[in-house]
């Protein structure tokens, strides 16, 4: 059986003052307060210790730092740049205004995780537990996004501030290509991180009675 142990109140308050510190950052600097062995004990830790339905691990994680994340940015460039700039789908002033700055701010990060997730541990499961069958596809992108939301926090510890992409399925092929990954791997996000060298955006509320309820609570 397994026991488990009272929280430590000041364990309760590091996780609010986490939760509350993470924010999005676009302007990021190259550096890390970090080693890189620290960023990859942090990703081997979600992959131990984040949950999946019926503990499936369907989520596959994949480092990229330095000169690999920014490989990865001028993939992200070239695929713009040759398929939907090249065919007018995205203007040439929207691409010269907006996105390529973006992306090259985004390359001017420290590192980039990418989320993945693997069908084949997926797929069984529905053959499997019928009864959930059309659960299991959702259930991997909870587990996904539990991924994304712990390493977000996770580096947000270390003294890292990130931001959430998702250019696929744009890239997925181009990655799958570019650091040799298996083609079934379907990319769900990437994250970009480094040194904050910006502020964050002011963020509203919407009114916490609108979004929760609480019933049965004793004084
Ligand atoms: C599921 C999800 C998808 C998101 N997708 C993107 C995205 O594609 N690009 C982006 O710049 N930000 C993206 N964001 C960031 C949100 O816009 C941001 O988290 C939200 O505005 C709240 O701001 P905060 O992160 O500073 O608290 C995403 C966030 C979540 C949770």
């Amino acid at each position: 059986m397994t026991v488990i142990e009272p929280t430590p109140s000041s364990a309760s308050a590091a996780l609010l003052s986490l939760a509350k510190a993470r924010r999005t950052i676009y302007q990021l600097s190259p550096t890390s307060p970090v080693p890189d062995s620290q960023l990859q004990e942090l990703v081997n830790n979600a992959a131990l210790h984040v949950p999946s339905s019926f503990n499936t691990q369907s989520t596959r994680l994949v480092l990229l730092l330095h000169d690999e994340h920014r490989k990865l940015w001028d993939v992200v460039i070239k695929v713009f740049e040759e398929g939907l700039v090249a065919d007018g789908t995205v203007p040439k002033e929207a691409w010269e205004g907006f996105t390529k700055p973006k992306l090259e701010g985004l390359r001017g990060g420290y590192g980039t995780v990418l989320f993945f997730e693997d069908p084949a541990h997926v797929a069984p499961m529905a053959e499997k537990f019928p009864m959930y069958k059309d659960l299991f596809a959702p259930w991997a992108q909870h587990t996904n996004a539990m991924h994304q939301y712990y390493i977000w926090l996770a580096l947000q510890s270390v003294g890292l501030a990130a931001n959430l992409q998702h250019y696929n399925p744009l890239i997925d092929e181009a990655v799958a290509k570019g650091w040799s990954l298996p083609s079934e791997w379907k990319l769900v996000a990437q994250m970009v991180f480094g040194t904050a060298a910006g502020e964050a955006k002011e963020k509203a509320f919407k009114p916490l009675e609108e979004r929760v309820r609480v019933f049965g609570a004793k004084e």
